[in-house]
């Protein structure tokens, strides 16, 4: 990536930043690896990430002459040419990253004119340069005929996707970088599936029976995952009886009837285990017998135990008329002068409804997805997995169950360490535990998308993962983590970053 410091700087002159999608003009690539693709994009639309002299790219990954992939693209605001490269996937399935971008870990947040944007101090390409990518076809702005129904056909599409990013001279600089994978709910479904995939093919490139760009993720966090139906959708009924440092959601009857839906004859326990022992099984039964359970748990044990509140947020109630985070980005992805800057072309879909139907045919909500994480732990492949304490939805009480129960050779010692307090400057925002490249947090009042809710936290984590710290500290300062906004530093050619340092480690490198 090369810098357009003095483009910007004379458009930042002439116009202002509210003008600087004026300069928007459409770039094509065509792929020499990958036939039909390529891709078609525009640099710095000067949406959403203002900052003078911070590159952006928007537009699509075509992986096929019908299928076109919607990325967006922020370069660090600090050392891009070093910094990792960060891909942030939304889950769903089928909702876009563009809530990442606008919610929860962008570089700006929408205003509530639905117009015009603010820039967010706690973005992540703070420090890392950030990639957001709407999949799978249908989902956000991506589009093409055919649909996804698996996470395996996804990691597919997405691997195609990066040997066409990695083949561009707009991307080509981030082979041999750190690439780390940020993901959140449903996404603890993609992430797993993705990197084993992307492993098992640089393996063939390596050993020469595939031709190809080695992609190499280096590090994975996920928030708020749904790794285990059976572990998770049994936790609604503790968390809802008592949710740790909130206490109850729900009255004893509730409860109740909760717990019998689930442990009953034939109830969602019992169908779960059935939709369990069908293995890899794929055959129409089996599939019917694991979307089935799904909606039979949905039903008698998720929906009680967050009735009345936000699903993803306890201290809300579901009749908030302002619930937090505000999506205000959704109208925002709708205007006409928006799209015509950052090169969309296509209508925005905020959750795919085809996408996430097609999913529950092949059964995918009854299945676990602790298999291919725990390949991945037992490897030593640094994770986070990070829950923030009002979730309901993916409650931490259950991730941790599931992190404890999966087959893994930390599994028994995760469960014999204590959490502890992690501090900011004295305040404990989160406690961990960490079992050598494997970290466990319970995020204090975090909500399901958890950047959103807890900004100025989810970005230490990150720090941490970007900077792979390795420390017993549990505390840190946080100096330096905030990243100023443009008109305070308008004057300065080059950015000054002050690197937080001696904080609290998850991570052996
Ligand atoms: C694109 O076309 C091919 C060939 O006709 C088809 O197999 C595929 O499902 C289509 N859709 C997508 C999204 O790739
Ligand atoms: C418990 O809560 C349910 C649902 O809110 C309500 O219908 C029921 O009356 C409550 N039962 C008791 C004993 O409070
Ligand atoms: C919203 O829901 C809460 C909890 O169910 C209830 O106590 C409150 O009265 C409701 N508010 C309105 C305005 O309906
Ligand atoms: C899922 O998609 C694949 C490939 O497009 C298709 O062959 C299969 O029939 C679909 N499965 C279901 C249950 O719709
Ligand atoms: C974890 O430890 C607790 C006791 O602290 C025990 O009750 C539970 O069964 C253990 N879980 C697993 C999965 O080993
Ligand atoms: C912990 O992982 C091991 C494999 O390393 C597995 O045999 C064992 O069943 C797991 N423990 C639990 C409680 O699931
Ligand atoms: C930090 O860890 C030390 C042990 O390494 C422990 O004594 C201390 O209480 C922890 N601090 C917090 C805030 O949890
Ligand atoms: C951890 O932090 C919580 C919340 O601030 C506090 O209530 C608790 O006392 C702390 N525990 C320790 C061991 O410091
Ligand atoms: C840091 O790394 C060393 C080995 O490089 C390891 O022995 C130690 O346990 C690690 N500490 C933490 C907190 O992960
Ligand atoms: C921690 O304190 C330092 C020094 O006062 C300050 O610069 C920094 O912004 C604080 N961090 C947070 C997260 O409040």
């Amino acid at each position: 990536m090369h810098h357009r410091m003095l483009d910007a700087w004379v458009l930042w002159l002439s116009f202002g930043v509210g003008c600087v999608h004026a300069i928007s003009s459409r770039h094509t690539f065509k792929s020499a690896a990958v036939q039909d693709s390529g891709l078609t994009y525009v640099k710095n639309s000067g949406i959403c990430e203002t900052t003078p002299g911070v590159d952006q790219i928007s537009g699509y990954i075509d992986i096929a002459s019908n299928a076109s992939m919607w990325f967006w693209f922020f370069a660090a605001r600090n050392s891009p040419d070093t910094a990792p490269l960060t891909l942030w996937l939304n889950g769903g399935p089928g909702c876009s990253s563009m809530t990442g971008v606008f919610q929860e870990n962008g570089p700006c947040t929408v205003n509530s004119d639905g117009a015009t944007t603010t820039l967010n101090p706690y973005s992540w390409n703070g420090i890392s340069n950030m990639l957001y990518i709407d999949q799978p076809i249908g989902a956000g702005f991506s589009t093409g005929s055919g649909t996804v129904n698996s996470t395996a056909d996804a990691a597919k599409m997405m691997w195609t996707a990066f040997q066409i990013l990695y083949e561009s001279p707009e991307f080509s600089s981030f082979q041999g970088r750190d690439l780390i994978f940020g993901t959140e709910s449903y996404g603890a479904h993609f992430a797993p599936v993705f990197i084993t995939y992307f492993n098992a093919q640089n393996a063939l490139i390596g050993s020469g029976d595939l031709t190809g760009q080695k992609i190499i993720f280096t590090s994975l966090m996920i928030n708020d995952g749904k790794h285990d139906p059976l572990i998770q959708y049994a936790s609604y009924i503790n968390f809802a009886a008592n949710a740790p440092g909130y206490g109850p959601l729900q009255n004893a009857s509730v409860i109740s009837a909760m717990s019998e839906a689930f442990t009953e004859n034939d109830g969602c326990q019992a169908q779960l285990e059935a939709c369990y022992a069908t293995g890899t099984g794929s055959t129409p039964a089996d599939n019917a017998l694991c979307s089935g359970a799904d909606v039979l748990c949905t039903g008698e044990v998720f929906n009680p135990a967050v009735a009345g509140y936000d699903p993803d947020y306890l201290l809300e109630f579901a009749n908030a008329t302002n619930p937090i985070p505000p999506t205000y980005y959704v109208n925002y992805l709708k205007v006409e002068s928006v799209l015509n800057a950052i090169g969309a072309t296509s209508t925005y879909d905020d959750c795919n409804a085809d996408i996430k139907s097609g999913f529950g045919s092949t059964g995918e909500f009854g299945r676990t997805f602790l298999p291919p994480l725990a390949a991945l732990a037992n490897a030593h492949f640094p994770i986070l997995i990070w829950v923030g304490d009002a979730d309901i939805k993916a409650n931490w009480v259950g991730v941790h169950e599931a992190m404890v129960s999966m087959s893994w050779y930390g599994n028994l010692t995760l469960n014999n360490t204590a959490l502890t307090n992690w501090t900011i400057n004295g305040t404990a925002v989160a406690q961990i535990k960490t079992v050598d490249s494997f970290t466990f947090s319970r995020v204090f009042r975090g909500g399901h998308s958890l950047p959103a809710y807890v900004p100025a936290t989810a970005l230490q984590f990150f720090t941490q993962v970007v900077q792979k710290q390795n420390s017993s500290s549990n505390s840190t300062t946080g100096s330096g983590k905030k990243s100023s906004a443009a008109p305070s530093v308008r004057f300065k050619a080059s950015w000054v970053w002050v690197v937080a340092v001696g904080f609290g480690a998850f991570f052996v490198v």
